[in-house]
């Protein structure tokens, strides 16, 4: 069993850690980054800013894209750039400033096909597309599965800002989003959204909306991975099926 999946076990280990003043902790502790379960990851920040070099350490993993920029809450940002180490204050600053978006390719992808958001498509096509390629994951108007958040009254926000959901769904993304990837001590492997954890379970939704409850004393390693759930292939949908989808979201007004 990983140590790190009870999160007793997990804290316990990280607050043992905190009392060493070793350097190799910060690596140590990022070495197992991916088996952090949401909770035991906010004590793991808060182990790691306590000394620079730790921080140091956590700072070079996302500057590496080893992890997402978006592990560490933006009150974490707020404090790292005021950190009293001025390399650490400044390369925080870097990093906080950087765009979310995965990569240079993919913002050529999205200048290129936002501009559809100001063209004028037909709700009813959209509703078939939907039903294609989203329903699976989300609630719209009572219908679809809970994978992803519902997206009844959707229509209420900026349809550019929609789009750019649709198209680049690894911009926001909050941990329980991700895809994790539970394997029991029976080698069951359950892969989905992080929904809830205690201090005895954890429970994944998968991908076709069915809930598993799992004993932590059950599991043999949990991983993350540093995806959303939420495909990044949709800008290969035709720029006609993107325009009726986007006003078939841009109706529901909740
Ligand atoms: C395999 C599941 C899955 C599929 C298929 C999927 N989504 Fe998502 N979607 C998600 C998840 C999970 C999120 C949450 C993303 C995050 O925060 O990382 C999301 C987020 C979104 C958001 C942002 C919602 C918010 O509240 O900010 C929009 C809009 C969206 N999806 C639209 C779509 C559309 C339109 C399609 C079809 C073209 C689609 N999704 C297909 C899982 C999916």
């Amino acid at each position: 069993m990983s140590l790190l999946t009870t999160p007793d076990l997990a804290t316990g280990l990280l607050s043992a850690l905190m009392q060493s003043r070793q350097d190799a902790v910060g690596d140590q502790i990022m070495a197992r980054w991916t088996e952090f379960t949401p909770n035991v990851r906010r004590t793991a920040i808060s182990v790691l800013m306590r000394r620079s070099t730790w921080t140091k350490a956590m700072l070079d993993a996302v500057d590496q894209k080893e992890i997402p920029k978006a592990d560490l809450a933006p009150e974490h940002w707020t404090q790292l750039q005021r950190n009293p180490d001025r390399q650490v204050a400044r390369t925080a600053e870097r990093l906080a400033t950087m765009t979310a978006s995965s990569s240079e390719e993919r913002k050529g992808v999205l200048d290129k096909l936002l501009p559809l958001a100001n063209e004028q498509g037909d709700a009813a096509r959209g509703k078939e597309v939907f039903a294609t390629s989203c329903v699976v994951c989300h609630v719209i108007n009572g219908e679809g599965g809970k994978v992803g958040p519902e997206l009844t009254g959707i229509g209420a926000r900026d349809r550019t800002e929609i789009l750019q959901e649709i198209l680049d769904p690894n911009r926001s993304l909050e941990a329980n989003y991700r895809l994790w990837i539970v394997t029991t001590n029976e080698d069951a492997v359950f892969a989905g959204r992080l929904e809830a954890e205690t201090q005895t379970t954890v429970k994944i939704l998968d991908l076709v909306a069915q809930k598993h409850i799992i004993q932590r004393s059950d599991i043999k390693s949990l991983q993350v991975s540093p995806q959303s759930i939420m495909p990044a292939g949709f800008d290969a949908l035709p720029a006609e099926d993107l325009k009726n989808l986007l006003e078939y979201l841009a109706q529901s007004k909740g």
